[in-house]
């Protein structure tokens, strides 16, 4: 069988190499891949600088953001042939931590949990992979390949939730809300706040022409090009997916009151130029500010994000799509050009 394969902590490793078939023990449902989406994450485990093969193994399978086609339910109750499935990231500690032990596995209290295509476990970019049942997400079959956009709405819709729960500690609501970065995660946040009705959304970027303009105002969204400091409003709430240090401090001064800014984004380097932090200290004091880091998804935001993606223009989730790769192009598909939004490999057609 092959696979998309990468040596980690070893940059330029990446390979489309034979791998065995995946075990039994793997997960009692065997699924066809027909995409695997690409992201920064993937692009830093090429690098070299992120990324765990299983124990005892020299190679991981890539790919976390998966959509397949069932070829063999096994003895699964609620799975059929040709049903369109999608793979959940991460499984739990074994110890396991509080969380973990109640399916929170995205708030995992001491490191251990293992991620498909990330940490430990193989991943998705293999022409066929195994899942056990209670990992499988069905997507809505008008989908199609859309659903390989599951992974990243299921990221989006924890980092939303926070935000939710977080704003639910006063009487006021966050109804104003900035995206940062225009990038899947982006775009996928705005679409989100959209289904789920809120009021005033913002997408701000730098690109100032191409689709990521069109594609937020397609939303009834307003577009923003330029730099947080001029979008001429204090937001309630900014969901941050840019991961770049200006921008993130930004954020951090553009707040209004009671604001809450979701980090999503993993960026690295960067210093604070102009606050100290007991300036920004005194400032979330003084306005009750909250800043908040979110990864990974549990189950419910697993299924949360699929009602968002079927309930979205299949016209405008299509447009998210720039460019599709062979897998024995994997490179090309590392690439990032600069009209890219999400790229994705095609194993097979839907
Ligand atoms: C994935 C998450 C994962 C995180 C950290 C992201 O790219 O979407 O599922 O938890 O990386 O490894």
């Amino acid at each position: 069988m092959k696979a998309i394969t990468v040596e980690p902590k070893k940059a330029g490793t990446a390979r489309y190499m034979d791998m065995p078939v995946p075990d039994p023990h793997d997960g009692s449902i065997l699924v066809e891949a027909i995409a695997v989406g690409v992201c920064g994450t993937d692009v830093e485990i090429t690098e070299g600088k992120y990324g765990w093969a299983p124990p005892g193994q020299n190679h991981l399978i890539l790919g976390h953001e998966s959509l397949g086609r069932v070829i063999d339910p096994g003895t699964a109750s609620g799975f059929k042939k040709g049903d369109l499935v999608v793979g959940i990231v991460r499984r739990p500690d074994p110890v396991p931590c509080p969380n973990c032990a109640v399916g929170e596995w995205d708030m995992c209290k001491n490191g251990l949990y293992t991620e498909r295509g990330i940490k430990e476990i193989h991943g998705y970019m293999s022409e066929r992979w195994r899942i056990e049942p209670e990992y499988a997400i069905k997507i809505d079959p008008s989908l199609g390949i859309l659903g390989v956009l599951l992974e990243p709405t299921t990221v989006v819709t924890k980092a939303l939730e926070q935000i939710g729960m977080i704003s639910r500690r006063s009487f006021w609501e966050p109804n104003r809300v900035l995206v940062t970065g225009a990038g899947p995660i982006g775009l996928l946040a705005a679409l989100s706040l959209k289904i789920w009705g809120v009021e005033e959304i913002h997408v701000l970027d730098r690109m100032e022409s191409g689709a990521k303009p069109d594609l937020v105002r397609e939303l009834g969204a307003v577009y923003h090009s330029g730099s947080v400091a001029d979008i001429g409003f204090e937001p309630d709430a900014i969901v941050e997916c840019t991961g770049v240090s200006q921008v993130i401090e930004a954020c951090i001064q553009q707040l209004g009151p009671n604001g809450i800014l979701c980090l999503t984004g993993v960026g690295h380097g960067g210093h604070m130029t102009r606050a100290g932090t007991a300036d920004m200290a005194a400032s979330a004091v003084l306005r009750n500010t909250v800043i908040v880091g979110s990864v990974n998804a549990n189950k419910r935001q697993w299924y949360r994000a699929g009602q968002t993606l079927a309930k979205a223009d299949r016209a405008w989730l299509a447009k998210l799509i720039t460019r599709r790769e062979k897998p024995e192009n994997f490179i090309k598909a590392l690439e990032r050009k600069p009209d890219d939004i999400k790229v994705v490999i095609q194993f097979s057609e839907v």
